[in-house]
């Protein structure tokens, strides 16, 4: 089974530890163990529960040792819209973006029935939202970038925008939001040629600083708990 064979050889790669029992050899056999299984496209969530579970949980809620991101709720076209990207390689084919080529490695196994069951999958869950800032110190001026830097594109709420192609960002965890705008800002993602979209990310991003990537990413998880960036004329 490919599927399987990828889970495994991932498993196996030299120096990519991503399960978080990956130094005991006796946990890692048994974790194969439980990959050994045909992925079935006709049973309910059969593709993410065999194959996207074990990185992203059952919940879609992801995993932080494995840096794989919290995708519950996503919409259905924007996953299908990237995992085109991870097949036609303008994402995830950066040599120094590993989780990329790891999630890229999965979606080449996968035909596009699986991927449209997966990402249908998804896209029913219940969106897990991206946590509070800890730090509220900077949310006023977080509130004022948003509005002019981010909103025409993913919207007043951070839901994205279809027409736009821009993602949904209020589901998404802290860390996995901080490595975007990174992978954007040195090009690890978005600045193949044919990424229209992506190159977008990397104009956004080309000209920002460490300290207001953190100061959106605290941001984002104010609005993904009902903050309002709109001047209030505009609500
Ligand atoms: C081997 C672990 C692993 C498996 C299995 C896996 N993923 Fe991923 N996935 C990742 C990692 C790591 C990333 C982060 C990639 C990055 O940082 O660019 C990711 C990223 C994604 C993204 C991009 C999220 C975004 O907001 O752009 C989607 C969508 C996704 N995975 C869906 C799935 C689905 C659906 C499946 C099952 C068909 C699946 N993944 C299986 C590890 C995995
Ligand atoms: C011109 C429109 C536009 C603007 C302005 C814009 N974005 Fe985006 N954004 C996009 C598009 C389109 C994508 C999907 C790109 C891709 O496919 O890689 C995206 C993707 C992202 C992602 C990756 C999401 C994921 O699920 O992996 C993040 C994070 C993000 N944008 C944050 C921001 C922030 C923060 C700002 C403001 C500083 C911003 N964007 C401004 C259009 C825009």
């Amino acid at each position: 089974m490919k599927v399987q064979s990828t889970i495994a050889a991932l498993l196996v790669a030299g120096g990519i530890c991503f399960l978080a029992a990956c130094q005991d050899d006796l946990s890692e056999q048994a974790r194969l163990d439980t990959l050994d299984v045909a992925v079935d496209a006709s049973s309910p969530r059969g593709a993410y529960e065999q194959v996207c579970a074990n990185c992203h949980g059952d919940k879609g809620q992801g995993n932080e040792d494995l840096k794989s991101p919290s995708i519950a709720g996503l919409p259905a076209w924007y996953i299908e819209e990237q995992f085109q990207k991870f097949k036609l390689g303008q994402r995830g084919a950066h040599q120094d973006d590993i989780e990329g080529q790891q999630m890229r490695a999965i979606v080449m196994a996968l035909t596009d029935e699986q991927i449209k069951e997966a990402a249908q999958t998804v896209s029913e869950m219940e969106l897990v939202l991206t946590e509070k800032p800890e730090d509220e110190a900077n949310l006023e001026r977080g509130r004022y970038m948003f509005a002019n830097n981010c909103m025409e594109c993913h919207r007043y709420n951070g839901k994205g925008e279809v027409v736009f192609h821009s993602a949904q960002l209020i589901g998404l965890n802290r860390s996995y939001l901080r490595r975007q705008l990174e992978n954007y800002h040195t090009g690890k993602r978005g600045s193949d040629p044919s990424d229209l979209y992506g190159q977008k990310m990397v104009d956004v991003t080309s000209r920002m600083t460490d300290e207001e990537i953190d100061i959106l990413v605290d941001y984002i998880g104010a609005l993904a708990h009902g903050d309002d960036p709109r001047p209030a004329r505009e609500r």
